[in-house]
Order: structure tokens, then C-alpha cells, then sequence
């Protein structure tokens, strides 16, 4: 197995120069390509051609294994030594030491706070965290099974125009010159997001919205406006608490994982944060991204006891299962949030009680850790192997995973659209593709066109058939697939009851 990382060509020794001789090997030609922190121009790559007229030589990177699209000094990880520093502070001083507000500030603004500027910082975002009235309402309109991610996401998207002097669309694509404006909807989103998390959640189990409690701290904030029922003044328990405070915090960024990627993808374009907050949060939806935690509970059902692990490994190494919670593009060592979570685990666990599934994630973590399979291929928990257990034992239903993760994340969301939207190199982010498809192809009117089958073509559903073979004109007006012909399952439901 070759590491994609690997490098193809053995390296030759040190000239002193910081450049790269390249030779194209069509033409004889030499190029030197300039190496500054460890990184060539793509673009330096551009005048290397066969003929005068050639677009020039690009770089093929499907999934940005080896491209750096910004330059940032936010997050640094080191993969191989299972290092994770927020702005120079290690992950393990953070989570043991500061509150996700203040982890929030030194994301955001870059170093941490004064006990004035905290106080002030803290009651900036508390003071945002009421919604509007008609953002409740739109949320009272999504079904009752509504997945709370969905909603979260379309909450996000809909308060873009709760505030038209934030959007750029309206107000002109400089607005966020003015650092006052960009603060605001900071403190608005960080604000407001743990009350739409909440409300979608309360949506979900069919109990009534809570209002936001400002005397609270943010965490504690979330699991009253979750948990409160007719109780005047109820708090929640200081060690769920402070466990969400530690899970807020090694969530909150992760530099250009795919959401924040997306995250600046979107923002480069200067639409309004809340839109690139929403399109963000989208991209943590997916299960290789924030939905693992809930795939990795899934898995652990799934193998059920302790004895059928060697079983489930052994399919995983033939490919038929993945293991969820296992593998990371940067880390190729233990994360070290997941070494931060198995702690939290037993501080959760000495409150609520053991969760039985721990015992089938410890045994399997072991045979795995010890397996050449994975060894060969850097395979080691990431942080999603004991988040979703420590989720699963706080009460959280699987479908709220997403929306734990994407309230911390939004921090790192926010400290990179800051960074991005004062970076000089900014350019609105136009990847290259490719091209391997067909040229000057010669338009054929509809009427000659001759389409073989496909899959719109054998579509359709039991309904569409039952109302396809109907003797009603204006349903059979409706054209049945692609090229007008009747579905294969409508033909054969024909053949079989006639027209
Ligand atoms: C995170 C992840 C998407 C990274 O993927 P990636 O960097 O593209 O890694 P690759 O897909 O190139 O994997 C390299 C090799 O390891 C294997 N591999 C990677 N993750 C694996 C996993 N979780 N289980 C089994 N095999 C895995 C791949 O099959 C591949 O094997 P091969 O060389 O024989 O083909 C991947 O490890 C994964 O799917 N993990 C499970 C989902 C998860 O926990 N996501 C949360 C990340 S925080």
C-alpha cells in the first residue's frame, strides 16, 4: 500500500537554494519553481507547456490531499505527532483549563482574553441568543420528525434575511471593512445558534420552545433551554456542563477540515455569514464528516457483543464495512481529542452510569490498534469514536450529533471567514478541472434522437405506474419517461393487466 502522501522521486541532496528545477521531459526545457514554507505556486506551474498554445501544466488533487488553498494562523495540526494547537495553546491546556467562550475569543481574535474583555465577550453573545419571533414560527412549520440538522441549517440560511444591513447582496460587498458590523453578527451567531439548536431539538420531542437564560454561562445556557420544564430556576448538573464545555471545545476548529474549506469556499464569494455558516454546516452534515459519531454508534449496535468484533474486523479488511470512528486525512497518529474524550467519558460515566457499548468500543479499539491491517495504514481513533458514546449517555439522541458538533464549529467557521476577509491573497475560490469529455459534437434535432435506456427511463413509482396505466387522458398527457415511452414497470404491469 502507497501512501498518496509518499513522495514519487528520491530526493536529492540540499543546493542551498529554496527553489525546484523542474525538467519537462516533451520539450528539454528547465524551470525553477520558487519553495516558500515548504510549498510551490501552483500557478508556477502554469508556464510549463508542450506547444506554445497549450493551457499550460495544472495540478491534479481530487479531495485537496496536497493543496493549500490559504495561509492562516489559527489551528495548527500535526498529523504524524498527534499535535492540535488553537493559536499556539495546546488542545489539552484548552479543554482543561478554558470555557468554550474564551476558546471562542482566542479563535476568533487571536490571543486570549483579559477578564474584562472575556466579561464583555461573554455578555456580547449572551445578550444575541433570543430569535426572532418569526424565525420560531418557520421553525413550528417543519414536521414533527424533522431531522433537527435540516432545521438548524435552514434556520441559519433563513436568518440572512433577518438582517438586511449585514448582507452584502444589499448593502455592497465591503460592508465587512467595518469591524463593528462583522463583531455584531459574531456575537449574533454564536448567539443565537444554541437557541435554534434547542428549538429544533424541543421540535423533535414535541415539548415547547424554551427562551434563552442570559444569567447562565453559554453550556449551561443550551442544557436549560433543552432540559427545562415548568421549573423556575433550573440548572443543569455541573458535570454535563463542563463535559459539553470540553466537547464544545475540542470541536470548535479543526483548521481546513471540509466544512470550514467550505466555509471559506463560500465566504470568498462575500456573501453574508449567515449563508456561509449554513452551507458550512451542510458539509459537517454528511457521515464522513460530523455524521460519523452517529455511524460509529450504529457500527457498535451492529456488532452487538464483544465476541462478533473479530468477525466485524474481518469484513472491514476484505472492504465490506468501514470502521466509523477510525482514520483521519491529517491525523496518522491518536487524535488527541479522542485521548481528551476518553476522560470526559469516565467523568460522564461516574455521573450517569456506564454506557454498555463502551465495553464493545474498548475491546475494539484494542484488536484494532494491535492489527497489521490498520497499523500499516495509520489507522487510529479520531474524535468521533467516544463522542457519540459520551452524547449517547448524556441523553442525546443520535440525529442531534450533527447539530453538537456544528454549535462549537461555527466558532472556527467565523475565525476563518474573519481571517479570510483580511487576507490579501483572497480570490473567490475557482478550482480547475479536467476536461475528458466529448468536443463538437453535432446537434441532432429532438425528433431523430434515438436515447437508449437509462436510469430516468426505468424509473417509476408504484403510484406513477398505477395512475400511467389509468384511462385518464390527462394523466397519460404526462409524459412517462425520458423519451416519452411508458416505464419498463408500467409496460410490464400493462403485459400483465392490460392496458
Ligand atoms: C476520515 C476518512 C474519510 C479519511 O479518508 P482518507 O484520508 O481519504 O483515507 P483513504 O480513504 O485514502 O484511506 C487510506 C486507506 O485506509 C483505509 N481506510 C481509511 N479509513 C478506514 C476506516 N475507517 N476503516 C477501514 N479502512 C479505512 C482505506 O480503505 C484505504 O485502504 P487501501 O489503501 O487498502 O485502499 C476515512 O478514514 C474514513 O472514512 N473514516 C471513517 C469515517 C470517520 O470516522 N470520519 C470522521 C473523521 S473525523
Amino acid at each position: 500500500m502507497s501512501s498518496p502522501l509518499e513522495s514519487p522521486t528520491t530526493v536529492s541532496p540540499p543546493s542551498g537554494k529554496n527553489t525546484l528545477t523542474v525538467t519537462d521531459n516533451r520539450t528539454g526545457k528547465t524551470y525553477e519553481i520558487a519553495i516558500t514554507n515548504e510549498t510551490c505556486k501552483a500557478l508556477d506551474f502554469r508556464p510549463i507547456k508542450e506547444n506554445p498554445s497549450d493551457f499550460g501544466t495544472m495540478i491534479y488533487d481530487p479531495g485537496y490531499y496536497n493543496t493549500a488553498v490559504c495561509k492562516s494562523q489559527i489551528t495548527y495540526i500535526d498529523g504524524d505527532q498527534g499535535i492540535l494547537e488553537y493559536r499556539g495553546y495546546s488542545i489539552e491546556d484548552l479543554a482543561a483549563n478554558s470555557s468554550f467562550v474564551e476558546v471562542a475569543y482566542l479563535l476568533i481574535f487571536g490571543s486570549l482574553p483579559s477578564s474584562n474583555q472575556l466579561n464583555l465577550w461573554n455578555s456580547k453573545i449572551m445578550n444575541h441568543t433570543f430569535i426572532h419571533e418569526n424565525l420560531i414560527q418557520l421553525m413550528k412549520s417543519f414536521r414533527y420528525d424533522a431531522h433537527p440538522m435540516g432545521m438548524l441549517i435552514s434556520s441559519m440560511s433563513a436568518m440572512s434575511t433577518f438582517y438586511p444591513e449585514a448582507n452584502p447582496a444589499l448593502k455592497g460587498a465591503d460592508i465587512y471593512k467595518n469591524k463593528a458590523l462583522m463583531n455584531k453578527q459574531i456575537f449574533r451567531i454564536l448567539g443565537k445558534l444554541p437557541t435554534i439548536a434547542a428549538c429544533a431539538y424541543r421540535h423533535r420531542i414535541g415539548r415547547p420552545y424554551n427562551n434563552p437564560t442570559n444569567t447562565l454561562s453559554y453550556t449551561e445556557n443550551f442544557l436549560y433551554m433543552l432540559d427545562r420544564l415548568s421549573e423556575t430556576n433550573y440548572k443543569p448538573h455541573p458535570v454535563l456542563t463542563r463535559a459539553l464545555d470540553k466537547l464544545f471545545i475540542i470541536h470548535a476548529d479543526h483548521e481546513l477540515n471540509c466544512s470550514t474549506a467550505t466555509m471559506r469556499q463560500i465566504a470568498s464569494t462575500l456573501v453574508d455569514p449567515y449563508s456561509a455558516v449554513a452551507g458550512a454546516a451542510s458539509a459537517l452534515y454528511g457521515p464522513l464528516h460530523g455524521g460519523a459519531n452517529e455511524a460509529v454508534l450504529r457500527m457498535l449496535e451492529q456488532i452487538g457483543s464483544v465476541e462478533n468484533i473479530p468477525s466485524f474486523l474481518e469484513a472491514v479488511k476484505q472492504k465490506k464495512q468501514r470502521l466509523m470512528g477510525f482514520g483521519h486525512r491529517v491525523y496518522k497518529s491518536y487524535d488527541p481529542r479522542a485521548k481528551i474524550l476518553k476522560e470526559v467519558t469516565q467523568e460522564v460515566f461516574a455521573l450517569l452510569g456506564k454506557n454498555p457499548l463502551m465495553e464493545i468500543a474498548t475491546e475494539l479499539e484494542r484488536h484494532a490498534l494491535t492489527d497489521r491491517y490498520f497499523i500499516d495504514r495509520q489507522l487510529y481513533p479520531n474524535v468521533d469514536f467516544y463522542s457519540g458514546i459520551i452524547y449517547k449517555t448524556m441523553g442525546f439522541p443520535t440525529d442531534m450529533f450533527p447539530v453538537l458538533f456544528s454549535i462549537p464549529r461555527a466558532a472556527g467557521w467565523l475565525a476563518h471567514w474573519v481571517e479570510e476577509l483580511s487576507d490579501a491573497d483572497l480570490r473567490i475560490f475557482r478550482p480547475r478541472q479536467i476536461y475528458l469529455g466529448k468536443r463538437g459534437e453535432k446537434y441532432i434535432p429532438l425528433e431523430n434522437r434515438v436515447s437508449p435506456q437509462n436510469e430516468l427511463s426505468s424509473y417509476a413509482s408504484g403510484m406513477s405506474s398505477r395512475r400511467q396505466v389509468s384511462d385518464n387522458d390527462e394523466t397519460n398527457a404526462i409524459p412517462k419517461t425520458a423519451n416519452g415511452s411508458k416505464s419498463m414497470l408500467s409496460q410490464s404491469i400493462e403485459s400483465t393487466f392490460g392496458n
